[in-house]
């Protein structure tokens, strides 16, 4: 969502906050802004209409001088993107700065009671209320810091928000409210830096030698920043000791690498998070699964009933993808749900069924309040999740961390197959703990995910194919992806990565539905893309692609390096390598996220930020 940097210290404010921002793009880049105590202790604000760098543009002029300021890159959700709606947003007077994520739900009513009171509005934000309700407390008397406390005990629904005041001795204060965004401290050397996201807090961590003490705040907690030191407290102003944690600068830092886009640095590094994954979790000696983080006991894991996959976007294509690992090897019964659905639904959850959530941020709001929801049912809970202390993470009975490193790109590639080869060792675990797995078929599987990241380090050896795929397929206007049984998620997949980051009209169907209605759509405008390597369906698919090219459909077709049966038919094939069908998922991902990458280059789109989206959607 949105993405908040404060600074007060020692040095220039505006570089460093401008810094964060940069670093904090991913989470929302509808317009930008930066609010600044100078030294004569005013207040002053420059927004931008679009990326952060816009406040850049003409930095002479815009750069204000002063060492304490709040920063704000938006993803909209009430008002459009525009100058007024930008954060900060200031207070009649001009002497207070509030920058928000998350949603004031009970805004109108407080916006009338302050219209009433005399306060005038300039935005069609939700935000602009906060700055009225610091200045109506300081109005009534109170103290900034107390004023600012009462604003956050007034408020309904779930956001970060931090706020300074003109003055010379200025300080920051920033509170927590409910799930919609974190809020990380860092303190050292008479400065202080807040942050919605690690990356923001890099310049102290810097001047720490590599790492730096972090503190995470709570929901219901509130910090306070002062050159003196920093201080927690709860919303009734009681004191809050805080134990921090030690950061380093590999956790926070963000880096393109050399290559064009961090999109396509991610996908080349999907080998390492394919074996990042699996560190500590395969005992390579005896080819077993060994999960030590595992949060169930060998009897709940045998008592176990069912298994409900939860997610989003391209999280709930991997718990898909899940399902079937699960019901396959695990051998238990498992669903796949859209965490936005689940959380409003009123499934039923007993005490064995395990819900496992899916999510790369660990914050994405939908995905949070269904994991609450059974939480509050009394189901067991596991997470896997890419951000160490995360809600997720914190809500989980236990976490099955992806290790993949920062994704910047707003568009998931080493998380979504991270996140597979994840609920492929939980599948092949839960499997050989309940019996079901004997032990020669576990090493099999084991055997197969541990060769994975060489064969996609082969697939991404040489990139001409997709390039040319893409010159050829960049000319259609609609897409309709095909896939079956396990393959049928990276359809859906494959469509999502194409339709976010180019913004063509993409469709993910199981590959057998065809005939029931989208069949209808097949003419020489559409291309279908029949994802059929060789495994239990390829017969199925194979005869769904000759329905398609018996209508005159263009078809270009992932297959299996060999296969020359529908290499003859289908007008274009990417290959991969012959794998077993537990790891075609991942094989089949990658000529997905390379042609799509290599389609929205031709294009001309922002690939690493595409329009409306944001990294982590922590707002319904
Ligand atoms: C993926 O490319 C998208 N950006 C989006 O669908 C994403 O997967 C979704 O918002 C869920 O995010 P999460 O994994 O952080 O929960």
């Amino acid at each position: 969502m949105c993405g908040i940097v404060g600074y007060v210290g020692k040095q220039d404010a505006w570089p460093i906050i401008y810094e964060g921002l940069r670093r904090l793009e991913y989470r929302g880049y509808d317009s930008a802004g930066i609010a600044i105590v100078n030294g004569q202790g005013d207040l002053q604000v420059r927004k931008t209409v679009g990326k952060v760098h816009g406040l850049d543009e003409t930095t002479i002029a815009n750069q204000l001088q002063g060492s304490v300021g709040l920063g704000h890159t938006r993803w909209a959700t009430h008002g459009r993107p525009s100058h007024e709606n930008a954060h900060p947003h200031i207070d009649c007077q001009s002497r207070i700065a509030v920058v928000h994520n998350g949603i004031v739900e009970n805004y109108l009513e407080l916006k009338q009671q302050l219209i009433d009171a005399g306060h005038s509005f300039y935005s069609e934000t939700d935000t602009e209320v906060l700055t009225h309700l610091v200045e109506e407390g300081m109005e009534q008397g109170l103290s900034f810091q107390d004023a600012f406390r009462r604003m956050g005990n007034l408020l309904k629904g779930s956001q970060a928000i931090s706020a300074v005041l003109q003055g010379h001795d200025s300080e920051i204060c920033a509170l927590r409210l409910g799930h919609a965004g974190g809020i990380v401290v860092a303190h050292a050397d008479g400065q202080a830096i807040i942050g919605s996201d690690l990356p923001a807090l890099l310049p102290l961590l810097k001047a720490e030698s590599n790492a730096g003490q972090v503190g995470f705040l709570e929901t219901g907690e509130m910090v306070v920043l002062t050159t003196a030191g920093v201080q927690y407290q709860d919303l009734d102003g009681n004191p809050i000791e805080k134990e921090p944690r030690l950061v380093t600068q590999e956790e926070v830092l963000v880096d393109k690498a050399g290559y064009q886009h961090f999109m396509l640095k991610e996908i080349m590094e999907q080998p390492q998070a394919v074996a990042s994954a699996m560190r500590e979790r395969v005992n390579f000696e005896t080819r077993q699964v060994v999960f030590p983080d595992f949060p169930l006991t060998s009897q709940e894991i045998a008592d176990l009933e069912r298994v409900v996959l939860i997610g989003c976007g391209t999280s709930l294509n991997a718990a898909l993808v899940g399902r079937y690992l699960v019901e396959r090897y695990g051998g238990l019964p498992a669903e796949a749900e859209s965490a936005s659905e689940y959380r409003y639904r009123d499934p039923f959850i007993g005490p064995n069924t395990l819900v496992v959530s899916i999510g790369q941020s660990g914050e994405t709001a939908d995905t949070v309040a269904a994991m609450q929801m059974v939480k509050d049912k009394g189901g067991r809970l596991i997470t896997i999740c890419n951000t160490e202390g995360s809600q997720a993470s914190r809500i989980a009975d236990g976490s099955l961390y992806m290790r993949s490193g920062i994704e910047v790109g707003v568009a998931s590639t080493k998380t979504f197959v991270a996140s597979l080869t994840i609920l492929n060792l939980l599948a092949i675990f839960l499997g050989k703990s309940r019996g079901t797995l004997d032990i020669s078929t576990t090493q099999e599987l084991v055997d197969g995910l541990t060769k994975l990241p060489r064969l996609m380090g082969d697939l991404l050896a040489d990139i001409a194919p997709y390039k040319q795929v893409a010159h050829e397929y960049a000319k259609f206007d609609k897409f309709l992806f095909l896939g079956r049984g396990i393959i049928a998620p990276i359809a859906y997949e494959g469509a999502l990565k194409l339709k976010e980051i180019s913004y063509i009209h993409a469709e993910g169907y199981p590959a057998g539905e065809m005939k029931h209605g989208p069949i209808a759509l097949v003419d020489n405008a559409i291309a279908i893309v029949a994802l059929a390597p060789k495994d239990s369906l390829y017969d199925k698919v194979a005869n769904n692609v000759k329905e398609v090219k018996a209508r005159d459909g263009c078809v270009l077709s992932v297959l299996t390096e060999g296969d020359t049966q529908l290499a003859v038919d289908v007008d274009h094939a990417l290959y991969i390598p012959d794998a077993p069908e537990h790891v075609l998922p991942m094989l089949v991902t990658v000529p997905m996220q390379m042609v799509a990458y290599h389609i929205a280059l031709l294009r001309d789109r922002d690939v690493d930020q595409p329009r409306n989206l944001a990294k982590s959607v922590t707002v319904e």
